[in-house]
């Protein structure tokens, strides 16, 4: 019940930061703890989501990439952790592209392993806003606006792969990670956006993989696991597909600390195998 009524949350407030993206492109003169500039957008849907969930019995902690510490937000027993990136590919806003709200529920406080998510999901604001859901085994996708929610069917990632995208500058990739992607795009298709949502629900539409490897200057990279990479894992492989960090699936991973980030790799599980087999243990 509590995560029906986490998702309800996110549905609702959807349309709203949609509609209120427009006047909050101004950066806000500050940086958050992994050092991202930050819009008025990103703290403006960071507060307004902390307050939404807030109100919900059952959410105990609220995090998120826009702030240091997790907050006590409840005291229920057996309470969940909702870890958010309120706006993600912020970046994009300016340039009028792509971004999203990801959403991970946790049955442990964080940090915690990708083990403790018990439901995660996304909105993508773009020419409409959907909501997509892993929950109980199944994805599902939705159509969101003013009046609600329309149930758009269940996501699968389909068989065969079409279509990839990486993040980082690319003499900034690891000699191994370069010769895997010389293989992978001599068969897909390049799709970068720069938004997270976005690119991995071009994976989950058409097949494929999306990554930002670690890199030579940052061996982390730059997605962060509480709020990125484990729970787009959770909903890619709840769709059937796989993740990686590299070496595991990202729903092992283990973060020693709330911002930690994690080279991040979702997609079809034969791409991912190949991208396990290709990077250095
Ligand atoms: P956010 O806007 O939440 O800080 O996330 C940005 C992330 C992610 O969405 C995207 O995949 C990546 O940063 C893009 O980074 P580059 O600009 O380095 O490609
Ligand atoms: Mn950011
Ligand atoms: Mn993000
Ligand atoms: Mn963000």
């Amino acid at each position: 019940m509590v995560v029906e009524r986490v998702f309800d949350v996110v549905a609702d407030a959807a349309p709203e930061i949609r509609a209120g993206l427009p006047e909050r492109r101004a950066k806000a003169a500050s940086e958050n703890v992994t050092g991202d500039e930050q819009l008025e957008a990103d703290v403006w849907a960071d507060d307004l989501l902390r307050d939404r969930f807030a109100a919900v019995d059952g959410v105990n902690w609220y995090a998120s990439e826009e702030r240091e510490d997790a907050e006590t937000v409840g005291d229920a027993a057996d309470g969940y952790a909702v870890a958010v990136d309120p706006l993600d590919g912020s970046s994009n806003v300016k340039s009028n592209n792509p971004c999203g709200t990801v959403v991970g529920v946790y049955e442990d406080p964080l940090p915690a392993s990708g083990r403790s998510l018990v439901a995660a999901g996304f909105v993508l604001y773009g020419p409409i806003t959907t909501m997509t859901v892993a929950h109980d085994g199944d994805v599902t996708e939705y159509l969101v606006d003013d009046d609600g929610r329309t149930d758009l069917g269940p996501v699968e990632l389909p068989g065969d792969p079409l279509v990839y995208g990486f993040g980082g500058r690319v003499p900034d990739w690891t000699p191994a990670f370069e010769s895997f992607v010389r293989e992978v795009e001599d068969e897909l298709k390049l799709r970068y956006g720069g938004a997270m949502i976005a690119d991995v629900n071009q994976v989950l539409t058409y097949g494929g993989v999306f990554g930002y490897p670690g890199l030579e200057s940052r061996p982390e990279g730059k997605l962060r696991a509480h709020f990125e990479s484990m729970p787009m894992a959770f909903v890619v492989e709840t769709a059937g597909g796989a993740s990686s960090d590299g070496a595991q699936s990202l729903l092992d991973c283990s973060p020693d600390s709330l911002h930690e980030r994690t080279p991040t790799f979702v997609g079809s599980e034969s791409v991912i195998a190949d991208l396990e087999a290709a990077l250095p243990d």
